[in-house]
């Protein structure tokens, strides 16, 4: 069966898509116009003189985009696959948005040990399932309270005693006072395809697959 749609690819907005464009540039994926500037949500752009289209949108919406066959592929966080498991294909680790997730908390707290079993704490986090299902394998009580943004804030407040979150550089884990317990995963970036689009467009994402696998080892040996 052929599908004659535009490939639809979901793109991140935020600080990874400034990692995501030159892969796909190198990749010969091109949005006609300034994805940083542009207040559209959707933007024409080209394969190889073919037409496609991009969504810019938050970086947890792009597996639901592509679960929902809304976008034929996209490009998603490891954090965000772990924690919403959408049923997609997950060819390609992009090796960009290196970062990792930890289980962070007060200096002091941290340095008095992890919380013992059968002990309760909150824990703030936009990853309620990973961060639950981490404290259950430690048989310590989480309260998850969840928040969309700017976790390390929560510990500061006395609102919480550990956080779950990304870590990169770990300047903003040190500017207010924290630091890291345990890694719990290694995050990366990743290409997802919608596995109806990939049955039914298999050659045009078979060939994106092939070029951004090049892009990426490139990027690597340069
Ligand atoms: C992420 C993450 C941390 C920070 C880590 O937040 O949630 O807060 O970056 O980076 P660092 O270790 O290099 O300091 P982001 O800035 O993406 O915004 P958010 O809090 O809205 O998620």
């Amino acid at each position: 069966m052929n599908d004659h749609r535009v490939l639809t690819i979901a793109l991140s907005k935020g600080r990874i898509l400034d990692q995501t464009l030159p892969l796909l540039a190198a990749a010969g994926l091109t949005p006609a116009e300034d994805v940083h500037t542009t207040r559209k949500l959707m933007v024409d752009g080209d394969y190889h003189g073919t037409a496609v289209r991009f969504l810019i949108i938050r970086a947890a919406d792009v597996c639901t985009y592509v679960e929902q066959g809304a976008a034929d592929m996209g490009i998603a966080g490891r954090d965000s696959l772990l924690e919403y498991r959408p049923r997609v294909y997950e060819p390609l680790d992009l090796e960009i948005g290196c970062c990792r997730m930890c289980v962070c908390g007060p200096k002091g707290l941290v340095e008095a040990g992890v919380p013992e079993r059968g002990s309760r704490i909150r824990v703030a986090t936009k990853y309620d399932y990973l961060a639950s299902q981490y404290f259950l394998t430690q048989g310590v009580q989480a309260e998850i309270i969840h928040l969309y943004g700017s976790m390390e804030l929560a510990p500061l407040v006395g609102m919480a005693e550990r956080i779950v979150d990304l870590v990169e550089t770990g300047g903003t884990l040190k500017a207010n006072g924290l630091v890291e317990e345990t890694t719990l995963f290694d995050i990366s970036s990743r290409l997802i395809v919608n596995p109806a689009s990939f049955a039914t467009r298999r050659e045009q994402i078979g060939a994106i697959i092939a070029a951004l696998t090049d892009a990426v080892k490139a990027k690597g040996e340069g």
